[in-house]
């Protein structure tokens, strides 16, 4: 693999893959790492700790031609863009992207190797040249929960989510903090002075919330204090866009689009940062023992770990705010529930821009390099 190229590099998951590749020492593996810019052609590109060229222009067929293999973290927009013009031009090189426009493609494999290894394996011998990163949500819970899939143990499943703020994208990260800012600062004095009266902070915070102090140009409503319980566009059959990923790309990346697993839930944005979590209910398919259950899941790759169901290591350990930053994949919350012997309770929690994002696309590109 002689020239990779990277598209989107600066941007938020962009940024997060770039930190990860440094960290691994992956450029040490490329030959020659060549980046592009939709807006910044000619300047120098990053500091990487080799020679590199100058950045070149994104929307160049031409340029992005010259690529054996193309990683993309500009988004879909670019991705329509560019390409089908590239592949029309004969361009034959691996693209790897984190959007989601060519995820569902008969010819795109939806990577995560810790997960479907030998769905990729079957892809690069087959020829497929196209390689997409999954939904955040979707990667966060089969990196939970594949040992339960790899059993064969799940008959249903429904997960309900709560997702961070960064899974709409920088800017909603910002808005957040802002609209933080402002409840808090409404009621500082009050806040300040142990004497007065709860119910007079809660009123004077519903009314901030409400009002158009709150800044909500990206997320449309208030999510500080409050939750929105949609998340992507609505489906004639009245699920969120997000909630379909989760059967539709589940089934894709597990190579069971035939057999599907059914998996369904609602998704809801919460005011995390960067991790989302989530709840599943899982029907199994038949009553297997907690302690195999919990080396199932323990065993199945090496970031998922097993929390106990106990109170304070859960809330200590089971949490965004202990997660976020880092590639481990705690699972916990797990029992029988008292539907019966056949049913688990299960609570994961992910960092949205390591393997809901960046860490499955960074080790596509191992993968081809090796
Ligand atoms: N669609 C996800 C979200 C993020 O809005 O949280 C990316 O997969």
């Amino acid at each position: 693999m002689k020239r990779v190229g990277f598209v989107g590099w600066r941007g938020m998951v962009g940024s997060v893959l770039m930190q990860r590749m440094m960290e691994e020492g992956d450029f040490e593996h490329i030959e020659e790492p060549v980046f592009f810019t939709t807006s910044q052609a000619g300047q120098p590109g990053p500091a990487i700790g080799k020679d590199i060229p100058a950045l070149k222009d994104a929307t160049s067929i031409e340029e992005l031609k010259q690529m054996d293999a193309i990683i993309s973290c500009q988004g879909g927009d670019y991705t329509k863009q560019v390409y089908g013009a590239l592949r029309a031009a004969g361009w034959d090189g691996y693209w790897i992207d984190a959007a989601s426009s060519l995820r569902m493609d008969d010819d795109a494999i939806i990577v995560l190797d810790p997960v479907n290894m030998n769905v990729i394996k079957d892809g690069l011998a087959n020829g497929v040249k196209t390689y997409v990163g999954g939904n955040c949500t979707v990667s966060l819970m089969l990196m939970g929960l594949g040992g339960l899939f790899n059993a064969g143990l799940i008959e249903w499943m429904t997960s309900m989510t709560y997702q961070a703020a960064s899974g709409g994208g920088a800017r909603h990260m910002r808005e957040l903090i802002s609209q933080m800012g402002i409840i808090k600062d409404s009621v500082a004095a009050d806040l300040a002075n142990p004497a007065s009266a709860i119910l007079d902070i809660d009123r004077q915070v519903a009314e901030t919330i409400r009002s158009d102090a709150m800044p909500t140009d990206n997320f449309g409503v208030p999510l500080a204090g409050s939750l929105i319980p949609w998340i992507d566009t609505r489906l004639d059959n009245g699920q969120s866009r997000e909630e379909w990923k989760a059967y539709a790309e589940t089934n894709k990346i597990l190579g069971l689009s035939d057999n599907p697993v059914p998996i369904d839930g609602t998704c809801v944005r919460i005011g995390a940062m960067r991790c989302h979590s989530q709840a599943f209910t899982i029907k199994l398919k038949q009553n297997v023992p907690m302690d195999e259950i919990e080396s199932m899941i323990a065993e199945a790759n090496d970031w998922v770990s097993v929390v106990p169901n106990e109170r304070d290591i859960t809330a200590r350990d089971l949490t965004p705010a202990k997660v976020t930053g880092t590639l481990g994949v705690p699972v916990g919350r797990l029992r029988k529930m008292n539907l019966g012997d056949e049913f688990l309770n299960a609570f994961g929690v992910g960092d949205q821009l390591l393997w809901g994002a960046a860490e499955p696309l960074r080790r596509m590109l191992r993968i081809l390099l090796q």
